[in-house]
């Protein structure tokens, strides 16, 4: 007997109750489409991880405290851990991995390595993805830059480092 839940049309537009078994899933992930089949209650970090084989974001506390599992939709910072997968059909994700050009660094990862801006590298690539977009949304004062990147956390305390890449990467340095 299948047991159902509510159907997910209550809670968004366009999206289908499915599930509660895995269902075919259609991402776009930095340009490529991606098909998986998970069960809906999968985050959007499982199934980049699990089942993309796509590693830079990082599950650091999975349940949306830390940062570290930062990527865009839409070009718009989520937590991938408190994301679902299935609510991303449709939109374009972007994860670490997708920002560097034709085999090039982005900016702001030449600058996190000039400014030696990591020391284990853990939460590198949530607090690369913060740092781009908050540049890209226009709040580029110091004081932005560190009220913003605040949900980025790093155990090894690099912050210093971190917001003076952030600031190279403003300043055009
Ligand atoms: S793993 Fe998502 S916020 Fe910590
Ligand atoms: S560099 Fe280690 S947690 Fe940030």
């Amino acid at each position: 007997m299948s047991v159902r839940g509510p159907a997910l049309t209550e809670h968004g537009p366009g999206l289908e109750e499915r599930g509660p078994g895995p269902v075919p899933v259609t991402l776009s992930v930095n340009g490529t489409e991606r098909h998986v089949y998970i069960e809906p209650r999968v985050s959007l970090l499982d199934a980049l991880r699990e089942h993309m084989a796509l590693t830079g974001p990082k599950k650091g506390c999975d349940q949306g405290a830390c940062g570290a599992c930062t990527v865009w939709t839409d070009g718009r910072r989520v937590l991938a851990c408190l994301t679902l997968a299935v609510a991303c059909e449709g939109r374009e994700v972007t994860t670490v991995e997708g920002l560097s050009e034709d085999g090039e660094l982005h900016a702001m990862q030449k600058a996190f390595i000039a400014e030696d801006a990591f020391q284990c590298g853990y939460c590198t690539p949530g607090q690369i993805m913060s740092a781009v977009a908050l540049l890209a949304e226009g709040h580029t004062s110091d004081d932005e830059i560190e009220e913003r990147m605040s949900g980025n956390l790093c155990r090894c305390a690099a912050y210093p480092q971190i917001r003076a890449a952030v600031r190279a990467v403003r300043d055009g340095s």
